[in-house]
C-alpha cells in the first residue's frame, strides 16, 4: 500500500515536472518549487555463498577508492535507467543491457539513441566485478568498470554526449543532488562521480541463486545430466577443456589471449589477433545471439555447428559430439539465476507499474 502510495506521488511529480518544463511557467525558476522524486533505496551489500565469496577473494576487481555502499549503488541504479544522460533524451544503458535479458540484448546488435547499430553485441553485465584485470569491452580496450562507464555515454552511435553536457545536465535535475550528497557527501557533480556510481551498481550485479550454486552449498544435486555435463565441462577437450577458459564458479574467461577466434574478417579484437574476453557464461541458457557479433544464435546453435548435417563451419573449441550435447546444455541450465532478472534492487526506477 505504501509502495502504491509512493508511485502515486512519484508519478504525479513527474507529471508536475514535465508540466512545468513544458510551458515554461515561472514555477521551474524558483529553485524551491521544484519536485525531488524519492527513489525507494535498497540493500546491496548482499552475504554470498562461500565459493562465490572465494572466487571474490581471488578476483574482484573493486578498487578501495570505490567500493560498494547502498547510497552508491542506489545512486549508480538511477544514472543506469535514466535516459537523459543521452543527447536526445532516448537511450539509457538499460536500452540495450535489460535486465530481464541478463542486462545484455536479446538482439544481435543493439540500437543507439538515434536508431544506429552498434558494431558488436551488447555484453552481459552480470559478474562484470569478478573479471579480475577490470579490463571492459569484448577487446578489453576500457582499463577499468569505472572507465568504461563514461565510454557509452560519449560514443556517437550509442548515447552521444559530452562530458560536459552529460555534467550540465545531470546538475540541472534535480533529484540528484540528493543522491550524490548521499553517496558521497557532496552535490558538486562531476563525471568521475557518475563513473564511480554506476561502477557501484554493475559490481553488485551477482548472481548466486542459481541451481549451481545450490549444488555447491550441497543443498541440491544433480541430475545425472547435469553431472555428465559438468564432467564434460571440466575435462574435455583435455588439452583445452571449456573450464579452461571460462573458470567456475563465476564462469568468466581467465586468459582470452589464450588462442580462441571465433573466425570474423570485420573484428580485430584484442591486439588486432582476432583475440576476446568473454563475459561470465551464468545465465547463457536464457540468452540470444552470443559471441561478440551476436552471430552464434544460442547454445545448441554453438556446440552443434560443425557436426554432420548442420552446414556450419564448427567454431574451434566450442563444438561437442552429437552424444554430449544433451548433457552439456543441461549443465550450463544449471547456472540460469532467474532472480536476477526480475529483482527489484535491478529493476528501472522510472517505471511506474
Ligand atoms: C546502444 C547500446 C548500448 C548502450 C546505450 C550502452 N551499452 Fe554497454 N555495451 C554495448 C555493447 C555493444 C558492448 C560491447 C562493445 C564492445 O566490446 O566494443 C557493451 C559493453 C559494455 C560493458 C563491458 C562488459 C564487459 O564484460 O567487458 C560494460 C561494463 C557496459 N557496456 C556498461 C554500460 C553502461 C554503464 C552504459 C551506460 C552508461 C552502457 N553500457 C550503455 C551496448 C551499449
Ligand atoms: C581457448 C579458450 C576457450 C575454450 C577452450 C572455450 N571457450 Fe568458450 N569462449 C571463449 C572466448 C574467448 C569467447 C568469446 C569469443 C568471441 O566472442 O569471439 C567464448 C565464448 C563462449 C560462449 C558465448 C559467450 C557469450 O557471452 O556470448 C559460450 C556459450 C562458450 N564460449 C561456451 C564454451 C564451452 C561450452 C566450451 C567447451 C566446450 C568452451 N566455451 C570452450 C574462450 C574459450
Amino acid at each position: 500500500m505504501q509502495k502504491i502510495t509512493t508511485l502515486t506521488a512519484l508519478f504525479l511529480l513527474v507529471i508536475l515536472f514535465q508540466f512545468c518544463s513544458k510551458t515554461g511557467s515561472g514555477l521551474v525558476s524558483t529553485k524551491a518549487a521544484t519536485p525531488i522524486i524519492s527513489f525507494t533505496t535498497y540493500n546491496y551489500l548482499d552475504t554470498y555463498p562461500a565459493h562465490v565469496q572465494e572466487a571474490l577473494a581471488a578476483s574482484d576487481n573493486m578498487p578501495s577508492s570505490n567500493p560498494i555502499t547502498n547510497a552508491g549503488a542506489n545512486l549508480g541504479r538511477v544514472l543506469f535507467y535514466d535516459k537523459q544522460l543521452s543527447r536526445n533524451g532516448t537511450t539509457s544503458c538499460s536500452s540495450c543491457h535489460q535486465q530481464q535479458n541478463s542486462f545484455s540484448d536479446s538482439a544481435a546488435l543493439s540500437s543507439g539513441l538515434d536508431g544506429g547499430a552498434t558494431s558488436r553485441h551488447s555484453m552481459s553485465l552480470l559478474n562484470i566485478r569478478f573479471y579480475k584485470t577490470g579490463k571492459m569491452f569484448w577487446d578489453e580496450r576500457a582499463a577499468s568498470v569505472e572507465k568504461q562507464a563514461l565510454q557509452p555515454i560519449q560514443n556517437h552511435v550509442e548515447m552521444d554526449l559530452t562530458l560536459a553536457l552529460l555534467e550540465s545536465k545531470v546538475k540541472s535535475i534535480p533529484y540528484y543532488s540528493p543522491l550524490f550528497q548521499k553517496a558521497f557527501g557532496t552535490t558538486l557533480i562531476d563525471s568521475n562521480l557518475i563513473a564511480s556510481a554506476l561502477a557501484q551498481f554493475e559490481r553488485s550485479i551477482v548472481t548466486y541463486q542459481s541451481k549451481y550454486d545450490r549444488v555447491k552449498q550441497g543443498l541440491e544435486t544433480f541430475t545425472s545430466a547435469e553431472a555428465a555435463g559438468e564432467q564434460l565441462f571440466l575435462t574435455v577437450p583435455a588439452n583445452r577443456t571449456c573450464a579452461s577458459c571460462h573458470t567456475p564458479p563465476m564462469f568468466i574467461t581467465s586468459s582470452p589471449s589464450a588462442r580462441f577466434g571465433l573466425a570474423d574478417t570485420n573484428d580485430i579484437g584484442i591486439n588486432n589477433r582476432n583475440n576476446f574476453k568473454s563475459g561470465s557464461l551464468r545465465n547463457i541458457s536464457v540468452r540470444s545471439n552470443l559471441f561478440h557479433n551476436g552471430s552464434v544464435a544460442n547454445v545448441q546453435a554453438m556446440l552443434t555447428a560443425g557436426n554432420p548435417g548442420t552446414g556450419k563451419q564448427a567454431i574451434p573449441l566450442h563444438f561437442l559430439r552429437t552424444a554430449d550435447i544433451a548433457n552439456m546444455m543441461a549443465f550450463l541450465s544449471t547456472l540460469t539465476d532467474r532472480t536476477i532478472l526480475t529483482e527489484p534492487k535491478f529493476s528501472d526506477p522510472f517505471a511506474l507499474q
